[in-house]
């Protein structure tokens, strides 16, 4: 894993938003198949993306983006959905095509089937280019709460009492917060070719150490990122304020970014 630990919010935005700029100009007239996040942590990157789209020209019209996640029970246009979500941060204000945007259909009458075709969908795509994840508090990813299988599938899951609690944030009440979702699971998140993990505040910071530098276990699901060869974490101090080789990883981004600069003159 390569550990990015920045000041704030808008440094990290433009790490991963320079990884998802890099995969875009590299997948040319063929276009890159994005790998999209709700939750707050990516929104600073995808406000950097929009930017970059108005003021630099950088263009998503040939690009095609996969959720990772969706509530089960709301349709795709109810407020809080997640295909909703990604619309108002995001997609309604580039230029990639809305048909182009696919998220699990979370109003499916049958949802363990359209977790089954939403999983053949992406590796018909061709898999993922760059994936953006966010993590929950207690190390979930998408919404693989403790205790998935780290090599699952895009399936049906339930949503633990801390992270309907975390998520009602967006709801009136805890009571609205739908209680299942289907979700990519950690093995359909893994076959991405490069993932790109951000997250602030304290509240994150033993899943990060966790995730970083604990033991592969399902009670941290993030953890299976330690299996993956191309993961990129982008932190803020806070987060990073459980790392125990905090200053280590500080260090080699520093002759990163020395051997990159000798490099380029
Ligand atoms: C939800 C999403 C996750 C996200 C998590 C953290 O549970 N399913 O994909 O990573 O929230 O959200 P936030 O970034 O708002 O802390």
């Amino acid at each position: 894993m390569q550990i990015h630990i920045v000041p704030d919010a808008d440094a990290g935005a433009r790490v991963v938003a320079d990884l998802f700029e890099r995969a875009v100009r590299d997948a040319g007239d063929q276009g890159a198949t994005l790998g999209l996040a709700t939750g707050s942590s990516p929104v600073p990157t995808y406000a950097e993306l929009i930017r970059r789209h108005r003021e630099e020209g950088l263009s998503f019209a040939r690009s095609r983006a996969y959720l990772l996640d969706e509530y089960i029970g709301l349709p795709a246009d109810h407020e809080q959905s997640y295909h909703r979500f990604i619309r108002e941060n995001f997609v309604d204000h580039i230029d990639l095509d809305s048909a182009q945007v696919h998220s699990p259909d979370g109003a499916a009458a049958d949802p363990a089937a359209e977790a089954v075709r939403y999983d053949q969908a992406i590796q018909q795509a061709g898999g993922v280019d760059v994936q953006i994840l966010g993590i929950g508090s207690n190390g979930h990813i998408g919404f693989n709460e403790p205790g998935s299988s780290l090599v699952s599938r895009t399936r049906v899951v339930g949503l633990t009492p801390q992270t309907i609690s975390d998520n009602s944030r967006y709801f009136t009440s805890a009571d609205e917060v739908p209680v299942r979702a289907i979700s990519q699971g950690v093995g359909t998140i893994l076959e991405s070719r490069r993932i790109v993990l951000t997250a602030s505040g304290e509240h994150k910071a033993e899943a990060i150490a966790q995730m970083v530098e604990g033991a592969v276990s399902a009670r941290w699901p993030a953890t299976m990122l330690q299996m993956h060869p191309d993961v990129v974490v982008v932190i803020d101090e806070a987060a990073a304020s459980r790392l125990e080789l905090a200053d280590y990883y500080r260090h080699l981004h520093t002759l990163e970014t020395e051997q990159s600069s000798t490099a380029a003159r």
